[in-house]
């Protein structure tokens, strides 16, 4: 990240719980790299918040390592982005009690993930998991960040940051800058491969519902191969009424630059197996690279680990100011 403070900030973060899916890809990482140029980039591994449900601690560790090595992967520069671990810059959990003194239990409990992560892990509905959409509006907020690029099911928590942050200025005065979902057109929600009206994620139960990044060319025409779609034949753009068909003709869109009017053209007439088998492969042809720049990245740790701390020095100086002015603006006691 360059000093030029003319440049507006981007933040964005992803969790490291596994491979990236498809989804992560297209949705949200694919993207941040695009963003480079225009705008001061932070992007985190935020491991602080894949501690709401119960990691594996060595599991955890590696993932973290994984996750920083595919955003390098996917085309995130370090001399021009900062990357980093959460956890690493303690200025997010400061702020955040900060904001969670800023935040109504009831805008809490209307958070839909909150809502379906505690129906599906009951037996750990635990004050992180709840107090979560907290934490990433520290991370958001601690910056400044004027963009923040994600895919849709995250929009609801960037809506949270900006009412924490406008209430907060509207008590201690202007402070924190109103920040913004930054959503794309096609791909904001992937879809799984076998149940295409439910969000692709790395936590499905079965396996072919979902690509990772790192999955083999085999894995992904298979998977590609057996993927739900409906029984009238005709490849067209209509989500409502063939969410399968559609969400194929979606990722190939990203991928190819192809308008939905040419898939249509292109695969008229051809039936579902030879759709499915071009998106398969330009699937393949696109994570491919991403592939190999990854296994290179992840074998040399120490370059990988000088980048993330780096990443957390310059991310730290940044976001320390910002908390000195929180906590001067609070009332906190400040010795000259
Ligand atoms: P996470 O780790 O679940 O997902 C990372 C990003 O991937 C997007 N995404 C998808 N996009 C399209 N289709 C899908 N099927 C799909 N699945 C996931 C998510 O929208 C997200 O952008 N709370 C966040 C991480 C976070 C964060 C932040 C993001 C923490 N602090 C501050 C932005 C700003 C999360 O759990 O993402």
């Amino acid at each position: 990240m360059e000093s030029n403070n003319t440049k507006q900030k981007v933040f964005s973060g992803i969790q490291p719980t596994g491979t990236f899916t498809l989804g992560n890809y297209i949705g949200a990482v694919r993207n941040w790299p695009l963003l480079q140029d225009e705008y001061d980039c932070i992007y985190s591994v935020v491991d602080q918040h894949a501690l709401t449900v119960r990691q594996d601690p060595a599991t955890l560790r590696k993932r973290t390592y994984e996750a920083a090595a595919m955003l390098l992967a996917s085309g995130i520069d370090p001399d021009k982005s900062l990357v980093f671990i959460q956890s690493h810059n303690p200025v997010h959990s400061q702020l955040s009690w900060i904001l969670a003194c800023n935040t109504q239990f009831g805008e809490l409990s209307r958070m839909t993930q909150f809502k379906d992560k505690s129906a599906k892990h009951p037996d750990n509905v635990n004050g992180g998991l709840f107090t979560y959409p907290v934490l990433m509006a520290a991370d958001i907020l601690a910056y400044n960040a004027h963009q923040v690029p994600v895919g849709v099911d995250q929009k609801q928590h960037v809506e949270l940051a900006r009412n924490i942050a406008q209430r907060f200025n509207a008590n201690y005065g202007e402070t924190f800058v109103m920040p913004e979902a930054l959503i794309p057109k096609v791909g904001a929600k992937i879809m799984s491969l076998q149940e295409p009206t439910k969000k692709m994620s790395k936590s499905d139960e079965n396996p072919n519902a979902f690509i990772l990044l790192l999955d083999d060319e085999a894995a992904i025409m298979r998977k590609f191969k057996r993927a739900v779609t409906d029984s009238d034949g005709v490849v067209k753009y209509d989500v409502e009424n063939k969410p399968g068909v559609s969400n194929l003709m979606g990722i190939y869109n990203v991928f190819t630059g192809k308008s939905f009017e040419e898939i249509e053209k292109e695969f008229d007439g051809a039936g579902y197996g030879v759709l499915k088998e071009a998106v398969g492969s330009c699937v393949y042809q696109t994570l491919k690279p991403v592939q190999d720049r990854y296994n290179a990245i992840l074998s040399d740790k120490a370059y990988l680990e000088k980048v993330l701390k780096e990443g957390s020095e310059k991310a730290i100086a940044y976001s320390q100011r910002l908390l000195n002015k929180v906590y001067r603006k609070v009332g906190f006691v400040q010795f000259k």
